[in-house]
């Protein structure tokens, strides 16, 4: 398994992740996406969009601002309740974030605990500074929200952050959406976009950063309504790995179970349960394996405010199994906030049962960054060249490869026409043309780029008028016809 330090300095080698404004020394917690990772980035961001907005009948999608007024944060609970634990080392200053020191050190987990809790663990297992072995402060709580100045008056400039979440935002104009955009019970407010949160030690390359952005819907049902009638035999029979809070509790494993059986035995209700699964199918269709995930339901120590129940996906890093996605049962609360705070009313009126009531809200939330993480790295593998060097191959889906195909001539005698087919291809397929250096070394080239198929035009193709299509996970060729080729790569890739 390479280390995620390895694997940002390969990111960066790439043209995937680039550490932000790095001629200035960069600063904690940002990054840039260069040439390849902008285009892996929008493929996942598109697809995802894709699946859970257009090709659904019941989804309608947002665009919310990111700088939003400090009223909506405290509707929302975010200025009294988002904090991270921080400790302060008494002697050289550092902050570190109280649960991961002390998870780091004691290899246990802390989630959810009070301050006081956790300065009696520190003091208890006489704890250091990880950074020059000093005494450590009293933990005190620390707000992630940023605050952002507006106008040129910063003594009467109306106060406001930098949205925590891009969820709010869907909550904030769920009133416009239901008067205008003709929705009916039930049904999401889908959107993706930039989220900010003053973390206090960014780590683990793109997985804990200040600016990252999510994919997030809020499913609005009719709160008395239990049964899913979307519910399929793909996602009842769906089978995972599985880490129940009583098994967390008790110190025992996870184990493998079908959807329907945690429905059965009332761990999950029908609709947290369907979009469980469909988030969940949504990871492991776009290539990652399903032994690297596993849904871990949140202890009752670390729900967050808003939720009665959570259920995260985790990915299996190289630093151990942490979330890229979580799910929320954020009931009635949000609607309710903002009803209160604003005194507009969050009711919806249902034709069918002409009932009026403010909806419960499940709530699929994907991180992007987490998202590209978790897909680049399950793609990482190594093999050994003709010669027995080790060579990385990126084993990206189609779907979402930077680059989906490269055309090459086999020398440089053969560019007329190679030019003929990458002409032909590029309005179908996001395509490369690539004529330097030996045929061995742009396939190995391509294959670190994670390019799914080339295609190389040889001496032949000008009397047979075929060119060989190598595939990039076995290395194995096959001839096609030019005439046939967008048919055969369109096979390949769907
Ligand atoms: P963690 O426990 O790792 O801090 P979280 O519980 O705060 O995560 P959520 O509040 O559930 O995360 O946020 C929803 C999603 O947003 C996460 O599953 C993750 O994909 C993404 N996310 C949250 N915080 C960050 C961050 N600092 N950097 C990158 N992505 C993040
Ligand atoms: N919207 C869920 C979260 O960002 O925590």
């Amino acid at each position: 398994m390479i280390s995620i330090e390895d694997f940002a300095i390969f990111a960066k080698k790439k043209a995937f992740v680039y550490p932000s404004t790095e001629i200035y020394g960069g600063m904690a917690g940002f990054f840039d996406y260069g040439p390849l990772g902008v285009e892996l980035k929008n493929n996942i961001k598109n697809n995802w969009w894709h699946s859970f907005v257009k090709n659904r009948e019941d989804t309608v999608g947002i665009d919310g601002s990111i700088i939003s007024s400090q009223k909506v944060w405290e509707a929302s609970g975010h200025m009294n309740s988002f904090f991270d634990m921080l400790s302060e080392c008494e002697k050289c200053k550092k902050n570190h974030r109280a649960d991961h020191l002390i998870e780091d050190s004691l290899k246990l987990s802390v989630e959810g605990l009070e301050s006081d809790a956790l300065d009696k663990i520190i003091v208890d297992n006489k704890l250091k500074c990880p950074n020059c072995e000093g005494n450590l402060n009293k933990i005190k709580k620390f707000n992630l929200m940023f605050p952002v100045s507006l106008g040129a008056d910063e003594k009467t400039g109306q106060k406001a952050f930098l949205r925590g979440e891009t969820a709010q935002l869907i909550f904030v104009a769920y009133k416009s959406v239901v008067d205008t955009a003709r929705v009916k019970i039930p049904f999401g407010i889908a959107q993706i976009g930039k989220a900010f949160r003053n973390e206090i030690s960014p780590r683990n390359f793109l997985f804990r950063t200040r600016e990252f952005g999510q994919m997030e819907i809020e499913y609005f049902v009719h709160p008395e309504e239990k049964k899913c009638s979307l519910l399929d035999k793909s996602h009842l029979d769906l089978e995972f790995l599985f880490f129940s809070k009583e098994n967390q509790e008790k110190n025992k494993e996870q184990t493998k179970v079908k959807l329907k059986d945690i429905i059965k035995n009332k761990i999950l209700g029908e609709w947290h349960a369907y979009w469980l699964a469909e988030s969940y199918l949504w990871y492991v269709n776009l290539g990652i394996r399903s032994e690297n995930l596993r849904i871990r339901e949140h202890t009752s120590d670390e729900l967050s405010f808003y939720s009665t129940g959570t259920f995260d996906i985790d990915y299996n890093f190289p630093f151990g199994w942490k979330e890229i996605y979580g799910n929320a049962n954020r009931g009635q609360y949000d609607l309710t906030q903002h009803q209160k705070h604003s005194g507009k009313s969050m009711e919806i009126f249902d034709e069918e049962t002409r009932t009026r009531f403010i909806p419960r809200v499940i709530e699929p939330s994907f991180g992007v960054d987490r998202a590209f993480l978790s897909f680049l790295y399950d793609a990482y593998s190594t093999r050994k060249d003709e010669k027995g060097k080790e060579v990385v191959v990126l084993k990206l889906h189609p779907k979402i490869a930077p680059m989906q195909i490269a055309v090459f001539p086999l020398v440089n005698k053969l560019q007329d026409k190679a030019r003929v087919v990458f002409s032909e291809i590029k309005s179908c397929f996001t395509t490369t043309y690539d004529k330097s250096g030996s045929i061995g070394r742009r396939y190995a080239r391509a294959d670190e780029q994670g390019i799914p198929y080339c295609i190389t035009i040889d001496f032949d193709s000008l009397e047979d008028h075929s060119v060989t299509i190598r595939e990039r996970d076995s290395a194995k060729q096959h001839r096609v016809k030019i005439s046939e080729l967008k048919n055969e790569l369109f096979k390949l890739i769907n």
